[in-house]
């Protein structure tokens, strides 16, 4: 269960102290489920002040613009599992008197959204409280672990029935809903192909179409 990468930089950590457990920087690389013609990487494109949209670029990456972070809560110390869910991060640059700073940012799911559909953008606004937990597969193995592909982490509610189960709320799922969809963002000043999670299918925004996204270690 446990790759090269998060071994790596986990017996790094072991022997300091880290501001934060992470692992990276890598490109998201988003291909079509169905459209094989998409093939590309992820940028943040301007939103509004220090806010940013995950936008779709066809084509190579190229640029900071497209570098992430993994960010993960914990690790066993004796073996460097890292335990996941964590949170993808993009470093937003501010230039000031003392030089470039950043200010890191967690990927989350549009929460100030439109209420009359059921696509909300993948968005970047500054701290890492509220990132949308995620989970991805960074095995070197076979199966799904191979290819990198990441998962929003939730729980499936469609075996709820009006009894509260005893047993709490269940297992974490991993859930893979992501479109690209032209829309507005940043409250509608900017119109982008956005990296989008679909709540419900079908999309009710008809330029929806399915993707997957996976972490490439850069
Ligand atoms: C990468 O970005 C730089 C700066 O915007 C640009 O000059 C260069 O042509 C780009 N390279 C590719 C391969 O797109
Ligand atoms: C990083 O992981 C270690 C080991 O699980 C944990 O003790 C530490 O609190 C974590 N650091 C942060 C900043 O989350
Ligand atoms: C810039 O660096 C100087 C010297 O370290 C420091 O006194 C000053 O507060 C810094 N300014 C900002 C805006 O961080
Ligand atoms: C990666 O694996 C998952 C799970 O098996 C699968 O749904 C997805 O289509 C795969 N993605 C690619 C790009 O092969």
């Amino acid at each position: 269960m446990l790759s090269k990468h998060f071994t790596a930089l986990a017996a790094f950590a072991t022997g300091a102290v880290l501001a934060v457990n992470q692992t990276g920087p890598y490109h998201i690389h988003i291909t079509g489920k169905t459209d094989k013609s998409i093939d590309g990487y992820a940028a943040s494109y301007h939103a509004g002040a220090a806010i940013e949209a995950l936008v779709y670029v066809s084509g190579p990456a190229n640029g900071t613009s497209q570098e992430y972070y993994y960010d993960y809560q914990s690790y066993n110390p004796e073996t460097g599992e890292v335990f996941q869910p964590g949170y993808i991060v993009w470093q937003l640059p501010l230039s000031g008197v003392n030089g470039t700073t950043y200010v890191p940012e967690a990927l989350t799911i549009e929460s100030r959204g439109n209420w009359a559909s059921n696509v909300a953008p993948a968005m970047f606004y500054p701290g890492t409280d509220g990132g949308a937990a995620v989970r991805f597969y960074d095995d070197e193995g076979a199966g799904a672990g191979a290819n990198h592909s990441v998962y929003l982490t939730g729980r499936d509610d469609s075996g709820y029935t009006d009894q509260r189960p005893e047993q709490g709320p269940g297992p974490l799922v991993d859930a893979t809903n992501w479109h690209l969809c032209y829309q507005y963002v940043g409250g509608g000043g900017y119109w982008y192909q956005t990296v989008s999670w679909v709540f419900a299918l079908p999309p009710s925004n008809p330029t929806c179409l399915p993707v997957n996204l996976a972490l490439e270690l850069i």
